[in-house]
């Protein structure tokens, strides 16, 4: 069976290159300067903004982004108000409107629904926004930002404060910056750190050294004295004596986060973190920029906003902008292209695999088989297509030869990406007519 083919649209910061970006902050540059150049780009073209999650920003924003464009933006806002109460299937839905509309820009509770729908919808798709997973448009308008601010963003040091675990746009963001080189300082909350196995997967990609920092308001924020800086290499040097820790002299920018309570999320022992005003006057801070997504709530208080440090709502307003850059890469690559995005793959149904690790995965909400995908060179890991999961995967067959092979061994990793099959377990591969080694 062949692998299915790439995902059309952009579901994931995975999928940025700094190609990409470099060309992306240029033609932003241009939208600002001459919006008027850019009027008619979208005339006699439908967009289908579908949120099935509550959203200000990215909703309005890409209306007013599409209007901007001169095309027509066809909204539906909230699943209640959809035949997906009656129990319609999210790749229906998807199919159905990806029939009505030029392009979908989908927002959805559950991880990798983005995917999902791209998968059936014939259309582009971007993603305004899956569960815990990512919200690219937004990591682009975070960029553009720190871009706008600072200038090139190789060597910075941007520290992710918050909660880490359900929020998606510091996830998505903290794969941009290591697109970026810039440097991560990972600042969660009590009990709000993200999964090891997603720090891996951005450590191997970028090569990353994994430093701890010190720093009081470290221990402020966070509970504890130190904290984990992800640096590109060459940006940071190893500390002289392993297991040492440096005193963070440098924080170039500082991204916050609300609590996603609507995910589950509760705050630690000690509270949830944010910025205070006694804070700011913090050496360290004194040329901070302070991002935040929004909305917010009391870790970036109002009495802060006219701090020219503050620039989260200089971020809130390069929202259409960023997004009408993003409409024309999609809808107008003849007159607007932008270098290729890194496709995704849409992977690969194995029943045999079982339900994905992941509760939140839209798999799991859609009642479906895993699709995975395989990344790694040497050490290849199987992940879950839709939400990134990394699938308990020990054995791989090869479909040519019908044999089966532990999956970290050298045989394995002969097998060609196209003619791999995962196993959890030797037992069901030979059930599935597999022979040993070989
Ligand atoms: N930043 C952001 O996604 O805001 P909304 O939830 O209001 O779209």
């Amino acid at each position: 069976m062949p692998i299915l083919p790439t995902l059309e649209g952009l579901h994931s910061a995975e999928s940025l290159d700094r190609a990409f970006l470099e060309a992306f902050y240029g033609r932003v540059e241009e939208l600002l300067a001459h919006p008027e150049d850019f009027s008619g780009a979208l005339a006699g073209r439908l967009v289908g903004l579908v949120f099935e999650e509550p959203s200000t920003r990215t909703r309005v924003s890409f209306q007013a982004a599409v209007e901007r464009l001169g095309g027509d933006a066809l909204v539906v806002a909230g699943a209640e108000a959809t035949s997906r109460a009656k129990g319609e299937s999210l790749a229906d839905m998807a199919r159905v409107l990806g029939s009505y509309v030029d392009l979908l820009v989908w927002r959805h509770s559950a991880d990798g629904a983005s995917r999902l729908v791209a998968r059936h919808a014939g259309v582009p798709v971007v993603n305004a926004g899956d569960g815990r997973l990512g919200h690219p448009t937004q990591t682009l308008l975070d960029l553009t930002l720190l871009h706008r601010r600072l200038g090139a963003l190789e060597g910075r040091v941007v520290g992710l404060l918050g909660d880490l675990r359900h929020g998606r746009t510091a996830r998505s963001l903290a794969w941009g910056l290591a697109v970026e080189r810039a440097s991560v300082l990972l600042l969660p909350g009590a009990g709000l750190e993200w999964e090891p196995a997603f720090e891996q997967r951005l450590v191997d990609r970028f090569g990353l050294r994994v430093r701890q920092v010190v720093h009081p308001l470290i221990r402020a924020w966070t509970g504890r004295d130190e904290a984990r800086l992800l640096a590109p290499p060459g940006i940071e040097q190893p500390a002289l004596f392993p297991g040492a820790c440096d005193g963070l002299e440098r924080l170039d920018a500082l991204y916050l986060t609300r609590l996603q309570d609507e995910r589950g999320a509760r705050p630690g022992r000690g509270g949830y973190p944010g910025v205070t005003t006694a804070q700011l006057r913090d050496p360290l801070l004194a040329h901070t920029l302070l991002l935040h997504p929004l909305p917010r709530r009391d870790e970036l208080p109002a009495e802060l906003d006219d701090d020219p440090r503050m620039v989260a709502f200089e971020q809130a307003a390069l929202g259409p902008t960023v997004r009408m850059a993003v409409l024309l890469s999609m809808l107008r690559p003849d007159a607007w292209p932008l270098p290729s995005l890194a496709p995704l793959p849409a992977g690969q149904p194995e029943p045999g695999l079982g339900a994905c690790v992941n509760p939140n995965c839209v798999v799991r909400a859609e009642g479906l088989a895993t699709p995975w995908r395989v990344v790694g060179g040497k050490r290849r890991r199987f992940l879950c297509a839709l939400c990134d999961s990394q699938l308990p995967v020990d054995y791989v067959g090869c479909r040519t030869t019908s044999r089966v092979h532990p999956v970290h061994s050298q045989a394995a990793q002969r097998i060609s990406p196209e003619n791999l099959r995962p196993f959890r377990d030797r037992e069901e591969a030979v059930a599935a007519g597999f022979a040993w080694g070989g």
